[in-house]
């Protein structure tokens, strides 16, 4: 018997590979601010306890001031963490809704509780960012904030892994119809919750090599964030890769096999890894080089953004395929294309982004002020 109910009998309005490519792009947007967001703030933690509780040197004026650097930045990266969000939540709900519905109701409790922990960590990350600017000893305040991402991160983990299993499902609801109940042990859970956590490092290490590249902050800090930044990118991204494989090795059999026979995964994957060597490399030379120039944030960029890309076409292919082993085929869906909508929401995200774009090119020009904590 089929576990998912009913398809909705409106039909959808655009072609599936129009939401599926709308879905995965601001999809892998949603991962770059989250890892950034996870990985740069331990990392700014760690600054401000090293460089407040070892002060007077010079290593701890460097360790005060790039975590001053990067603290500030906290929020504005939360707040494309939740812009981001919002999109591939609406799309994966027109794709996925009869899955994602059940399994959001059934955890609901913890579903509903991620606003109020998002208020919180977005709290404490202004707090975090107003201590570290002044060089104050702010590190326990980051150190709640990131807490409660991670909690977040961990509970969308659970409801994107309790989507793929119409089995336990029945037996949940029929326990309490509160959502206060967490899903039965799923050994898919911890290795994908720790790929996301792992992540953050090294796009927090290329993200302080992009920062070594601003002027406005100090020649010695931009060396110290280059030279960090660079080692933390090699090292964290070569953790990721091993979490990776794991993660894959707890995919049911019938899954991995319906990978290695999907045309999406068969590029992404071995596009990941390429990228993620490249940043490898990249890395480590950074780390010995200490670079300092714009050129080498647009490549972390560059690299971060590909990486993103293929690992959410992959995750995309991984989700499919587990699906499908269910027996639901997300592209078995009545489509009637009302190509005047598709036109005005194109029209929208189009004017939309060139805003976004006009936006930062004003901050870009906006008059520089040298950054230093107080
Ligand atoms: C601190 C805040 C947040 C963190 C740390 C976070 C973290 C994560 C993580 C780790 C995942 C991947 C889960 C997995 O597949 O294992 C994820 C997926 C997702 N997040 Fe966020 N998230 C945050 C806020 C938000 C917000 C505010 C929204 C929407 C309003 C959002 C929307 C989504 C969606 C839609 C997905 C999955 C989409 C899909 O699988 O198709 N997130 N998030």
């Amino acid at each position: 018997m089929n576990a998912f109910p009913a398809v909705d009998p409106i039909p959808l309005p655009a072609p599936v590979w129009l939401f599926k490519a709308l879905h995965v792009l601001t999809l892998a947007l949603h991962f770059i601010s989250v890892e950034m967001l996870l990985g740069a703030l331990l990392v700014a933690v760690w600054l401000n306890f090293r460089g407040a509780s070892r002060r007077g040197g010079g290593a701890s004026s460097l360790r005060l001031n790039a975590a001053a650097v990067i603290a500030r930045r906290l929020p504005i990266v939360m707040t494309y963490v939740i812009n981001l969000g919002v999109p591939p939540l609406l799309f994966a709900q027109v794709l996925y809704g009869r899955a994602l519905y059940t399994s959001s109701v059934l955890i609901g409790m913890y579903w509903i509780a991620v606003v109020f922990l998002l208020m919180a960590c977005y709290w404490l990350l202004y707090r975090f960012a107003a201590g570290a600017e002044a060089g104050r000893p702010a590190w326990w305040l980051g150190a709640l904030a990131y807490l409660l991402a991670a909690v977040i991160a961990r509970i969308y983990s659970t409801n994107m892994t309790l989507m793929l299993r119409p089995e336990v499902w029945q037996a949940m609801y029929s326990t309490t119809a509160a959502g206060t109940h967490l899903p039965p042990y799923d050994p898919t859970l911890v290795p994908r919750w720790l790929f996301m956590l792992t992540g953050g490092f090294w796009v927090a290490g290329l993200w302080m090599l992009w920062l070594a590249g601003r002027r406005t902050i100090e020649e010695p800090v931009r060396r110290y964030l280059a030279a960090n930044g660079g080692w933390l990118a090699a090292l964290a991204v070569s953790v990721q890769v091993v979490v990776g494989l794991w993660a894959l090795s707890m995919q049911p059999s019938v899954v991995l096999d319906g990978l290695g026979k999907n045309q999406i995964c068969r590029i992404a994957g071995p596009l990941w890894l390429a990228t993620v060597a490249a940043v490898f490399l990249f890395g480590a030379w950074a780390a010995l080089k200490k670079p300092n120039s714009r050129a080498v944030g647009y490549v972390s960029t560059v690299l971060a953004l590909v990486a993103m890309l293929a690992m959410a076409f992959y995750r995309d292919g991984l989700r499919d395929q587990t699906l499908l082993s269910h027996g639901y085929d997300v592209w078995d869906r009545a489509v009637v294309t009302n190509w005047s909508v598709v036109a005005i929401f194109l029209v929208v995200l189009v004017a939309g982004l060139a805003g976004v774009a006009w936006l930062v090119s004003v901050m870009m020009r906006a008059k520089p002020v040298v950054e230093k904590v107080a």
